[in-house]
């Protein structure tokens, strides 16, 4: 049996996270580099994700940069192959890196529909596919973890290419489950809450502007909350760490809600 050290260990592993400079991929990234992986951060941030990499192999631990874009399927398989060389095998991808460019509905246009899908949902399936490919020649077993959100589940209003996006990440989750189970391949998604990063507080902006500049559109979120605050990233980092450490080795499929009770209510 494990001990509970090497439950949580990822030392020997390698692992991708996308969208890794910021806010939630950079709290997982730092954690899982805490745990012993090997970690390859990508970003369309260039300088931001050259200065997390930094900040973390400055923490005494391992962290690599590399500038993709996440929507690019092409990107996807330069990151897995760069990960597979730097590293020797990759173990964990993290599909993390998400856009929600607050918008009514009557206002979305083809354009931007299809930046949001393609960097939520079409550019997770060619990087796990990517990922997926590479786990199965080097013949072991991997993990493959979606961040999603609680829009998957729950409308938020003006985001109704991202809630399709993040719903259809849920299912697309699922489906990868299934077909990956064989080859000894998890995949799971998280459902962040409202998580405090410069993501998150561009959008309250972006938000309150449409509401006619006023804060109550956050107020309210607030209020609505059952823990009473927003969420810290690394209370998502957790989170992943779990899902890609030996204490969820009988997991796949799932999608776990991490939003401070926000579904309850
Ligand atoms: N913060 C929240 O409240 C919250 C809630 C639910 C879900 N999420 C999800 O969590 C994930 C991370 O969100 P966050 O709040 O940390 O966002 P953030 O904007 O703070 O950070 C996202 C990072 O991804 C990068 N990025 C954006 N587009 C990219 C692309 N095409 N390719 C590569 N990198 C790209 C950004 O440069 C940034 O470094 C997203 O998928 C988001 O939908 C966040």
């Amino acid at each position: 049996m494990l001990q509970l050290a090497e439950l949580f260990s990822l030392a020997g592993k390698s692992a991708v996270v996308t969208g890794g400079a910021k806010g939630i991929g950079q709290a997982i990234a730092m954690r899982f580099a805490e745990a012993g992986a090997r970690v390859l951060i990508t970003d369309i941030d260039e300088p931001a994700v050259r200065g997390t990499a930094e900040a973390i192999r400055a923490s005494g631990h391992s962290c690599e940069a590399m500038t993709a874009d996440a929507a690019n399927p092409d990107h996807g398989q330069e990151v897995v192959r760069q990960a597979s060389e730097r590293f020797g095998r990759l173990d964990i991808l993290v599909n993390n890196a998400g856009i929600f460019p607050f918008t009514p509905a009557l206002q979305i246009t083809p354009e931007q529909w299809d930046r949001v899908l393609n960097t939520n949902l079409r550019g997770p399936f060619f990087f796990s596919q990517a990922a997926a490919k590479a786990m199965i020649a080097a013949g072991h077993p991997g993990r493959i973890i979606n961040i999603a959100s609680i829009d998957a589940l729950h409308p938020t209003g003006a985001l109704a290419h991202y809630d399709a996006s993040k719903g259809g990440l849920v299912m697309l989750t699922k489906a990868l489950a299934l077909e990956l189970a064989p080859f000894g391949i998890l995949v799971n998604a998280i459902a962040p809450g409202g998580i405090a990063t410069p993501g998150a507080a561009a959008a309250a902006q972006h938000f309150a502007q449409l509401a006619g500049g006023s804060e109550h559109a956050a107020a309210s979120f607030l209020a609505r909350l059952p823990l009473k605050r927003m969420g810290d990233p690394d209370e998502i980092a957790r989170v992943a760490l779990f899902l890609a450490s030996s204490a969820a080795d009988y997991i796949t499929g799932e999608l776990i809600v991490v939003d401070g009770g926000y579904l309850l209510s």
